[in-house]
C-alpha cells in the first residue's frame, strides 16, 4: 500500500481538467443517503444514490417517428466512416500495474474479458496509457525490486501529484502480450517535461516490442495548463508549444531506432485556456503534417476539484449537477468547440481523437460519474462525437480514489476475496461497440428526434451505405409509465423489416448504480465481475407493419434502445454473444469473510464460462446468483496452443 499523502490543495485552480490521485487516501465527499453518509471507503466504491430529475415540465412528447433513408447517399451530414473501436480508455500510466497486470507473465483476466468484450462486437479496441503521468515518465532498464513499475512519490512535486514514474520494457511486453490475446492496440506519450534533453527510450522500445499493436504517441499532456501547472514558466503559449513538437520531430528525425516517423499526435489540449484554432493559427498542421498520425484533444465537461482537494472554491452539490448530464445539450456542447476543428483535420487527412474523457476531472461526482445516467450521457456524447467527425474517443481511468471509472480492480488487499467493480460507463464503450460494428463503415447521424427535445435524443447508424441500427433514448426517470416513448421507425425508399430486434441497457432510475442490464446481462454491483457479462442473454423481437413501413419501438422512462434493422446487424448481434472470455485455475486462498464454493471454482477452471450457473465469493451474495466464478486476479500466461488459450492460474497472496 502506498503510504497517506495529505493531498494538497493550494493554487489548484478551477481550470485543473484531469487529475488522478495517486495514493491510496480516502475521503469522504457529498452525500444524499444513509449508507453513504456513513461511507468511509475508496470512491470507485461510493454507494451515493441521488435523486432523479423530476419529470420535465413540459414534458416530452411520448409518440414520435425516426426515418431512416434506404441509401446512406441520401442522407445530409451523415458522419465520416466510423470504426467500433470509437470509445476506448485511457488508462492513467502509473496504475496500469492495477489494471493491466503485475508484470509480461501476470495479466488481469478480468482486464482481458473486458476488452473481449468490446473486441468482439467491434472489432478491435483502442487503449491510449498515459495522462499527467506520462510527461515525467523514463523508461529504465530494470528496477531494484524486480518489479515494471515504481512510483518516486518522494519526487512529488507539483499541484496534481504526480509522481514521476520509473518503468521497464517489461511493461511494453505486458501490453503486447495483451495483445496477443485480444485484440487490444495502444497510443502511448513521449515525455516532453524537459525537451532539451528529451527522453525517446519509450518510443524507441515500443516500436520494436509493440510493433503494429502500437498507434501512436502524444506529444505533451494539456500543454495549455502546463504554466498554470509549473511545468513551465508563466507565458508558456502555443508558439512555445509550436518549437517543442518541433524538437520532437527533429529528435527523431536522427534517431535511427525509430523507424516509424509520422505517428505523433498534438496539441492535446486541455482545451482550457487555450482554443484548438490557438494552435492551428501557428501554422502546426501544416509545418508538422508529415510526422502527425492525429490530431487529438483532451476535455472534462466540469470538474470536482473543490470537494476532493479542498481548494476554496465552493465545492459542487453532486445533486445539483446530476441534470447537467442528463439531457442531450450536454454531448452538443462538449462537441461545439471542436466542430471546426474536426472539419479541419478531415481537410487535413487526419483522424481527430478525444484523447481523454469523462464526466468530471478532480474524479468525478459521488452518484452522478457511478450511475445509469453516466451511462447515457457518455453513450450520446460518443454517438454525438462520431456524428461530429471525430474518429474516436478514450474515456479515462483512474485509481481508486475516482468515482468514474469504467471499471476498477480491488485494492491489492482485498483481491482474494473481492472482484472488479465494472462502472455503468463501461456499458456506453461496450454499446457503441455494438452499435458500429466491424465494419470501419459505420455513419452516425443525430436524427434530432422530436423535434430536437433534449430528453428523447435518436441517432441513426449506417453501415457500409445501408440503415443498421438505430439508437433511442430516453433521459427521464418515470416509473408511472407516463413518460416511456413510443418511436415510429420507418425506411424512406424501402419497407421496413417484417421483424426487427431490439437489446436495450435498463435500469430503473437514472440515479440507480448497480442492477443495469444490457440485453438482460450484467456485470453486477461492487466487487461482483470478472470482466464476463452474467445472466440471459435476452434480445428482443419486434414485429413491424409492413403495410405501413413502421416498427414501433417503445422506450421506457429511463431507458436506452438499440433496434438492428439489417440481417448484417441481427448477425452482429448474436456474434456479441459469443464473446471469448478467460478463465483462470487459480483457487483463491479462502479468507475469513468470504463464501468460496470449492465445487464451483474446481468446475469453472478453464472453461468459456458461458451458460454456467456459478458461485459467488462476493461478501454478501448468494452462491447460487448468477454470477461470475471467484478466481485470483492474476492469470499467468503459459501457452498458446491449437488456438486455444490456456491460462495457467497461481495462487495470489
Ligand atoms: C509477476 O507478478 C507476479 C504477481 O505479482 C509475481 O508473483 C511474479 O514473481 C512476477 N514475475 C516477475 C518475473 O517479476
Ligand atoms: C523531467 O522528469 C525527469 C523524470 O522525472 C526528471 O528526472 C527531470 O529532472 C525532469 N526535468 C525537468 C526539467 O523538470
Ligand atoms: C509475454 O512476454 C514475455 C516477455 O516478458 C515473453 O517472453 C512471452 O513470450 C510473452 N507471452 C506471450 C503469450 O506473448
Ligand atoms: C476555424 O479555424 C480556422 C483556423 O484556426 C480559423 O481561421 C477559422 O476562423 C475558424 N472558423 C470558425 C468558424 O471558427
Ligand atoms: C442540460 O445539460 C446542460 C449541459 O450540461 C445544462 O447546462 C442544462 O442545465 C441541462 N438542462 C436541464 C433542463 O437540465
Ligand atoms: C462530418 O463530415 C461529413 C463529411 O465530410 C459532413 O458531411 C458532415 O457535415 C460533418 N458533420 C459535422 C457535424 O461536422
Ligand atoms: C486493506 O488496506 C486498507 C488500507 O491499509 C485497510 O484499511 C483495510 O482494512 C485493509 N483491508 C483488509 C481486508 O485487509
Ligand atoms: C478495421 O480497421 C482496423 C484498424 O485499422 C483493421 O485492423 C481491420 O482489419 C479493419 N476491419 C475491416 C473489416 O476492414
Ligand atoms: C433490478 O432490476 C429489475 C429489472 O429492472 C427489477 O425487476 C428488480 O426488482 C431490480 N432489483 C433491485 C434489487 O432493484
Amino acid at each position: 500500500m502506498l503510504p497517506f499523502l495529505a493531498i494538497l490543495a493550494a493554487g489548484l485552480a478551477s481550470s485543473v481538467r484531469a487529475v488522478t490521485v495517486y495514493s491510496q487516501q480516502t475521503f469522504g465527499a457529498a452525500t444524499t443517503s444513509a449508507a453513504a453518509a456513513s461511507y468511509t471507503g475508496a470512491a470507485a466504491y461510493d454507494p451515493t444514490v441521488l435523486n432523479a430529475p423530476a419529470v420535465p415540465n413540459p414534458a416530452p412528447a411520448t409518440q414520435f417517428s425516426v426515418q431512416l433513408q434506404s441509401q446512406a447517399s441520401a442522407v445530409q451530414g451523415l458522419s465520416i466512416p466510423q470504426s467500433g473501436s470509437f470509445l476506448g480508455f485511457s488508462i492513467e500510466m502509473s496504475v496500469i500495474n492495477q489494471i493491466l497486470g503485475s508484470n509480461s507473465s501476470f495479466v488481469q483476466v478480468p482486464f482481458l474479458n473486458l476488452m473481449s468484450n468490446l473486441a468482439t462486437r467491434g472489432g478491435h479496441v483502442n487503449v491510449r496509457v498515459g495522462g499527467n503521468t506520462q510527461d515525467f515518465a523514463t523508461l529504465v532498464d530494470s528496477l531494484a525490486d524486480g518489479k515494471m513499475m515504481e512510483k518516486d512519490l518522494e519526487g512529488v512535486s507539483n499541484p496534481t501529484q504526480t509522481p514521476p514514474l520509473l518503468f521497464t520494457p517489461d511493461v511494453l511486453y505486458l501490453m503486447n502480450n495483451i495483445s496477443s490475446l485480444v485484440n487490444v492496440r495502444w497510443y502511448l506519450g513521449i515525455p516532453l517535461n524537459d525537451s532539451q534533453n528529451l527522453r525517446l527510450g519509450i518510443a524507441e522500445a515500443a516500436e520494436q516490442i509493440l510493433g503494429d499493436n502500437l498507434l501512436g504517441f502524444q506529444v505533451g499532456n494539456e500543454p495549455d495548463l502546463y504554466a498554470d501547472h509549473g511545468h513551465r514558466a508563466p507565458g508558456y503559449s502555443q508558439f512555445d508549444y509550436f518549437g517543442e513538437f518541433g524538437s520532437v520531430i527533429a529528435a527523431i528525425a536522427s534517431n535511427d531506432q525509430i523507424l516509424v516517423k509520422n505517428n505523433l499526435i498534438g496539441p492535446n489540449l486541455a482545451t482550457g485556456d487555450w482554443t484548438p484554432e490557438m494552435v492551428w493559427d501557428t501554422g502546426f498542421i501544416t509545418s508538422y503534417s508529415s510526422s502527425l498520425g492525429a490530431l487529438g484533444v483532451e476535455h472534462y465537461p466540469d470538474n470536482n476539484c473543490a470537494a476532493q482537494f479542498g481548494t476554496d472554491a465552493q465545492a459542487k452539490d453532486p445533486q445539483t449537477v446530476f441534470s447537467d448530464y442528463l439531457n442531450h445539450t450536454s454531448g452538443q456542447l462538449l462537441v461545439q468547440p471542436y466542430l471546426n476543428s474536426t472539419g479541419i483535420a478531415q481537410g487535413a487527412g487526419k483522424p481527430f481523437i478525444m484523447f481523454e474523457t469523462n464526466s468530471a476531472s478532480c474524479g468525478g461526482f459521488p452518484g452522478v460519474s457511478n450511475s445509469y445516467g453516466s451511462a447515457l450521457w457518455m453513450l450520446d456524447y460518443g454517438m454525438q462525437m462520431a456524428h461530429s467527425n471525430f474518429s474516436g474517443a478514450h474515456v479515462h481511468i483512474g485509481g481508486q480514489n475516482v468515482y468514474y471509472n469504467p471499471f476498477t480492480p480491488p485494492p491489492t488487499n482485498q483481491s482474494t476475496f473481492h472482484q472488479w467493480t465494472i462502472g455503468p460507463i463501461y456499458y456506453a464503450s461496450m454499446i457503441i461497440a455494438e452499435a458500429f460494428g466491424n465494419s470501419n463503415q459505420s455513419q452516425i447521424i443525430d436524427m434530432f428526434a422530436n423535434d430536437a427535445n433534449m430528453y428523447t435524443p435518436a441517432y441513426a447508424i449506417y453501415d457500409n451505405g445501408s440503415p443498421s441500427k438505430v439508437a433511442l433514448f430516453n433521459y427521464i426517470t418515470d416509473s408511472s409509465g407516463a413518460s416511456n416513448l413510443n418511436v415510429a421507425v420507418s425506411i424512406n425508399g424501402a419497407t421496413v423489416p417484417s421483424s426487427v430486434k431490439v437489446k436495450r441497457l435498463s435500469a430503473e432510475s437514472v440515479s440507480t448504480k448497480s442492477n443495469i442490464t444490457w440485453a438482460g446481462q450484467t456485470f453486477g454491483g461492487s466487487f461482483e465481475s470478472d470482466g464476463r457479462l452474467v445472466g440471459d442473454l435476452d434480445i428482443e423481437t419486434v414485429n413491424c407493419d409492413t403495410g405501413n413501413n413502421v416498427c414501433q419501438i417503445s422506450v421506457p422512462a429511463p431507458g436506452f434502445a438499440l433496434v438492428f434493422l439489417s440481417d448484417d446487424a441481427l448477425t452482429d448481434a448474436d456474434q456479441a454473444s459469443t464473446v471469448q472470455t478467460f478463465s483462470t485455475t487459480a483457487v483463491t486462498k479462502t479468507v475469513n469473510t468470504a463464501t468460496i464454493d470449492a465445487s464451483v471454482l474446481a468446475t469453472s477452471n478453464g472453461h468459456s464460462g458461458k451458460d454456467r450457473k456459478l458461485g459467488s465469493t462476493s461478501k454478501g451474495s448468494s452462491s447460487d446468483a448468477p454470477r461470475s466464478t471467484a478466481t485470483s486476479a492474476f492469470a499467468a500466461v503459459a501457452a498458446m496452443a491449437f488456438g486455444a488459450i490456456v491460462l495457467v492460474g497461481r495462487t495470489w497472496m
